[in-house]
């Protein structure tokens, strides 16, 4: 039980307690409207949006076949015309991982909420924004109570959520032709494909399509820029608080990893094929409740599967080299592009640490076997130890880790698992992009966060952590309050960020013209020359190089040379 409501916290980033969802969610009415689509025809239902405007709402629409028995493990199979009339009504289970709501291993469905469908002659074409969920690649999912509609859809877009197959279920990469990795990312291009067939019969436009991701999903976002898979799939992208540009290894499988799984299920590790054989007679739950074993310390590391490089054994490859090359080379969707990230992002995670007795010994009794782990670089080798003392001396001054130092293990987690990978990423992006590249510190800090102050009652946010600009930008009813007029501090953030996106979606900008409930500010594109960032915080502000120092200092342990070297 401990472990259970331990792991659920630990998954959505280690929420120690949080106000209760409102429970006055916004009422349905009876409408339950019906479109027809080239797949077949979907019933929906009709929800209010914070506003109160109707949504017409298609939730649990299977855009690939049950990735069961002979597909476990299988790329996604696009699915066939269905005949009558699909009941769309409701949110689908999510791909198996540890947690107390449904979960199915037939997961791939996906929602489309819509504030406008068209009807006879009136062809309306919204600009439609595809939302891939966060979770690090083993939790969470696009169901409505974590990516609800009500804030975005009070602008006149089409918004797509869905579930990816997680863990090794979405990631099992043996290196070998049976198992070449990154099912869960073929899923999420699935969609796109669904997207394009499908969604003009919800009001949608096929050609204005922006794909937006949040840490796992924001690292989806930048490998469908250099994925040949997605090429033409979409036109705009925003990633927010992730980038697979960071300094952790993506290899070309993760054979060592398959071995692990194989290992708790109680399968026979010796070869890929066996591996394989064996964990497709397990239960699919069994794979989704192992997570908390492949965790080292305490719950790091953040990031366990990845995508990688595919080897070609003929098959459509969805990343064929390392996407810093692919980038450096100027082999990417050159789209308009947003990304950022939040003042602390993981940094509560060191809070968790100095008040571990047993986290905090290990890691200042053996910091250079033990930093790799939460910070993510390689292992092992003697350039891992060169680089654990490295950070050792930046951060601490050499000094012992405890409560004097918190703030520093703070930047540390921050820099490492997300902040250096997304300013490395918005470097070499806009250094080759020929359409605009903008990029923010989302620094609002409001009375709702996804960590508090564990002795605060859940009434003190302890800084502004990963996840906590996703609080304005969908209804959270899992975690958070559906924000009314008695909330004008959230409604006003919910009104700057959706109409920053809806902007972006629709015009490529987030501030075609400078206006009051933006704060009048021109949000200039980030260059490497002028690395202007927006500041979102209590007023948007421009500012300019972003923690330079500190992510200089990564440039340096992480040189980009070595990139070029990298061949498949
Ligand atoms: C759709 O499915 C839901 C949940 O199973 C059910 O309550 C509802 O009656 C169904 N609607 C139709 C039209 O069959
Ligand atoms: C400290 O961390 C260890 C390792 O993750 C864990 O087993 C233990 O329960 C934690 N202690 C407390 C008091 O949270
Ligand atoms: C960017 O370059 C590509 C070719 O690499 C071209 O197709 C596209 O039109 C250009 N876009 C802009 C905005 O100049």
């Amino acid at each position: 039980m401990y472990r259970t409501i331990f792991l659920l916290a630990s998954l959505w980033m280690i929420v120690q307690s949080y106000p209760n969802p409102d429970t006055n969610a916004a009422p349905k009415n009876d409408e339950f409207p019906i479109v027809t689509t080239p797949l077949g025809q979907y019933q929906g239902s009709t929800i209010l949006s914070r506003l109160r405007k109707p949504i017409y709402s298609f939730r649990g629409i299977r855009y690939a076949k049950a990735p069961v028995q002979d597909l476990r493990f299988q790329p996604p199979v696009p699915i066939e015309k269905h005949e009558g009339v699909f009941n769309a009504t409701v949110d689908a289970p999510l791909c198996p991982q540890p947690t107390s709501d449904p979960v199915s291993e037939d997961c791939l469905f996906l929602n489309v909420y819509s504030n406008k469908l068209p009807k006879g002659t009136d062809k309306v074409k919204r600009p439609v924004i595809v939302y891939i969920h966060a979770g690090g690649f083993y939790s969470v999912g696009g169901a409505s109570y974590w990516a609800g509609p009500h804030y975005l859809l009070d602008q006149d877009v089409v918004l797509v959520t869905f579930n990816y197959r997680l863990g090794t279920l979405g990631f099992l990469a043996t290196g070998e032709k049976d198992a070449p990795g990154n099912n869960g990312l073929k899923d999420q291009v699935q969609v796109l494909k669904w997207i394009k067939q499908n969604i003009e019969a919800f009001g949608g436009d096929p050609n204005s399509v922006t794909i937006m991701g949040y840490s796992a999903g924001a690292m989806s976002v930048v490998l469908h820029m250099v994925s040949p898979m997605s090429v033409g799939l979409f036109h705009k992208a925003v990633a927010m608080s992730g980038s697979p540009t960071s300094q952790w290894t993506i290899g070309h499988e993760q054979l060592e990893l398959a071995k692990k799984q194989a290992k708790f299920l109680g399968c026979p590790d010796d070869t890929a094929a066996n591996i394989i054989k064996c964990l497709k007679t397990k239960p699919a739950n069994d794979l989704g409740q192992s997570l908390p074993k492949f965790q080292e310390f305490g719950t790091d590391p953040v990031m366990i599967w990845t995508p990688v490089m595919e080897k070609d054994f003929g098959q459509p490859r969805f990343l064929t080299a390392h996407p810093i090359t692919l980038i450096q080379n100027g082999e990417f969707q050159k789209v308009p592009f947003i990304t950022g990230v939040t003042t602390d992002e993981f940094a509560q995670k060191a809070f968790l640490v100095v008040n571990n007795e047993t986290l905090l010994k290990q890691l200042n009794e053996k910091w250079e076997d033990t930093a790799p782990i939460p910070f993510l670089y390689e292992r092992k080798t003697d350039n891992s130890k060169t680089i654990s003392k490295t950070l050792k001396k930046i951060y601490f001054d050499d000094k012992p880790i405890d409560k004097s130092n918190l703030a520093k293990l703070g930047e540390l987690y921050a820099d490492s698992v997300i902040g250096f990978g997304v300013n490395r990423a918005v470097k070499l992006i806009s250094e080759k992009n020929n359409a605009s590249t903008f990029y923010y510190k989302f620094s609002y800090q409001g009375r709702y966060s996804h960590f508090y102050t564990p002795d605060s009652n859940g009434t003190k946010p302890y800084g502004v952590v990963h996840h906590d600009d996703l609080i304005y930008l969908f209804y959270i009813s899992k975690l958070f309050p559906l924000f009314k007029e008695n909330s004008p501090k959230e409604v006003e953030m919910v009104t700057k960020l959706t109409i920053l996106y809806a902007n972006f979606a629709k015009f490529g900008t987030p501030i075609p013209t400078p206006n009051d409930r933006l704060d009048n500010i021109k949000w200039e594109p980030y260059t490497p020359k002028n690395q202007k960032y927006l500041d979102i915080g209590n007023k948007l502000t421009l500012q300019e190089k972003l923690f330079e120092k500190r992510y200089a200092e990564w440039e340096k342990l992480f040189p980009l040379d070595k990139y070029a070297k990298i061949k498949v």
